[in-house]
């Protein structure tokens, strides 16, 4: 499983990083609003740091001036994926874009079936947002298994990316699911690595240690 930071944060990207098992970076424009930046200098100093996929979010809804935004982002970078919603003008974006070879990330996927017009729309990956689903009471990690299985059904390319990740749970659900890439905010990925058990075994270790010396 590919793991992505979720964040416009540039220390939170190159803390991940420094870890060295980031593959990529998503962003949206709540995102980069949070970071105080403006928007292309934002992304421009994440690009200098990433060299893996970094998913930039269009502004405009219909598909002239998406379409039109996209291919501005696309020479920011070899590594810049585009990040369309899933609305009517954003599904033909998705094409228009998809055959010219660039990179679409679609986002605010809330239905398998979006998910379906998307692969069919040549998407490169589909982003269904699990936590935001469990906000609304319903299962988030359930439409992953589904997207999943349609996409193998159909031997779609489109990576299934789990977005709106809020807890560990959902990275380990997603992984057992065989979905391809997780977006994780910065405290979740460090509360992949953390386990009590891992932190007395090694107090006990280093105790025992000193005890010997002693
Ligand atoms: C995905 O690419 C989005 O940026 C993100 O995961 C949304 O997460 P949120 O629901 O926590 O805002």
């Amino acid at each position: 499983m590919k793991i992505f930071i979720d964040t416009a944060d540039i220390n939170e990207i190159k803390e991940a990083k420094s870890l060295g098992v980031l593959d990529g970076v998503t962003t949206n424009p709540s995102l980069v609003a949070k970071t105080g930046k403006e928007f292309e200098p934002c992304i421009k100093e994440i690009l200098e740091v990433v060299s893996g996929p970094v998913s930039v979010e269009v502004f405009a809804t219909d598909h002239d001036a998406m379409v039109a935004e996209a291919r501005e982002y696309a020479t920011w970078g070899d590594n810049v994926v585009v990040k369309v919603p899933i609305i009517k003008e954003g599904l033909k974006a998705i094409k228009t874009l998809s055959s010219e070879g660039i990179k679409v990330n679609v986002t605010l996927c809330f239905s398998p079936m979006q998910a379906l017009l998307a692969a069919k729309a040549g998407a490169t990956y589909i982003s269904p947002f699990v936590g935001r689903l469990d906000d609304v009471s319903h299962d988030g990690m359930e439409l992953v298994r589904q997207i999943v299985e349609i996409y193998a059904n159909y031997a779609f390319d489109t990576e299934v990316l789990v977005a709106s990740v809020r807890t560990p749970l959902h990275v380990v659900q997603g992984a057992l699911m065989g979905a391809d890439v997780a977006t994780i905010p910065l405290k979740v990925i460090d509360s992949l690595l953390k386990h009590p058990l891992t932190d007395i075994g090694l107090e006990n270790f280093q105790a025992d240690w000193e005890k010997r010396k002693a």
